[in-house]
């Protein structure tokens, strides 16, 4: 069978949207700090949106580079195994750090409702209780997700840099 050797155009499409959602919900996240009343609100709204679009996406991502498989890490087989264990902890962030901000507007009595055309189900009981448990997990969250995307891109830029190989060209330019 013939090695692939670059990552095929949805590939590439899914992973640059992604990559720029979640510069938005950090954004957003911060914006929160800044804003107060209705605009917060819609602040919030944004923020939760583009998050279940994440989740949505990272099944059709995940869906796709299962059935049309990519090239392999470029380096020996110890790295190549590194850069995939990351890969797949990145997925499970993708899935993980929207369900905790699920659970977070669920405990809070919030509805999360998806750009005013889609209010999903609630399966949780408001519970005050709960509430600053769940922010601290979704903030966590949200340090561990930058601190794995920040050493992922870091090896990337390692690989153009210093290594000079195609591992980043194939990503970005297809
Ligand atoms: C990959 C997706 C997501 C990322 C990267 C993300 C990131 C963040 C970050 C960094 C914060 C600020 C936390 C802090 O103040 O320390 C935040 C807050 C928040 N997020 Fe998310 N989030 C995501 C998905 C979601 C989803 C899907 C929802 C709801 C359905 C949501 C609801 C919220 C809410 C309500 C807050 C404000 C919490 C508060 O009152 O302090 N997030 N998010
Ligand atoms: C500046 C930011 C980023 C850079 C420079 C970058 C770079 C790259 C490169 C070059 C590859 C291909 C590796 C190879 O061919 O061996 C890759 C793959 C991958 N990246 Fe990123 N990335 C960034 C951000 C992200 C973000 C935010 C996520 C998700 C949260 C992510 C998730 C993935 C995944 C899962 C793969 C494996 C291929 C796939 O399943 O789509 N990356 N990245």
């Amino acid at each position: 069978m013939e090695e692939v050797r670059r990552w095929s155009a949805p590939t590439r499409g899914l992973h640059s949207l992604m990559l720029l959602m979640f510069i938005a919900m950090y954004v957003l996240a911060e914006l929160m700090d800044w804003t107060h009343g209705a605009s917060k609100g819609e602040v919030v709204e944004i923020h939760k949106s583009i998050g279940v679009l994440i989740f949505l996406l990272a099944f059709v991502r995940l869906g796709w580079n299962v059935t049309h498989a990519g090239p392999q890490p470029i380096g020996t087989p110890q790295q190549a195994k590194l850069a995939k264990g990351v890969h797949h902890l990145l997925y499970l962030l993708m899935i993980l750090m929207p369900i905790t901000g699920y659970v977070m507007s669920q405990l809070h009595g919030k509805a999360v409702d998806v750009f005013g055309l889609w209010t999903l189900p609630t399966l949780i009981a408001p519970n005050p209780g709960l509430k600053e448990l769940s922010e601290n997990i979704h903030s966590a969250l949200g340090t561990v997700i930058l601190i794995v995307v920040g050493g992922h891109a870091a090896m990337a830029l390692y690989h153009h840099f210093m290594l000079k190989d195609d591992t980043l060209r194939r990503m970005f330019r297809g």
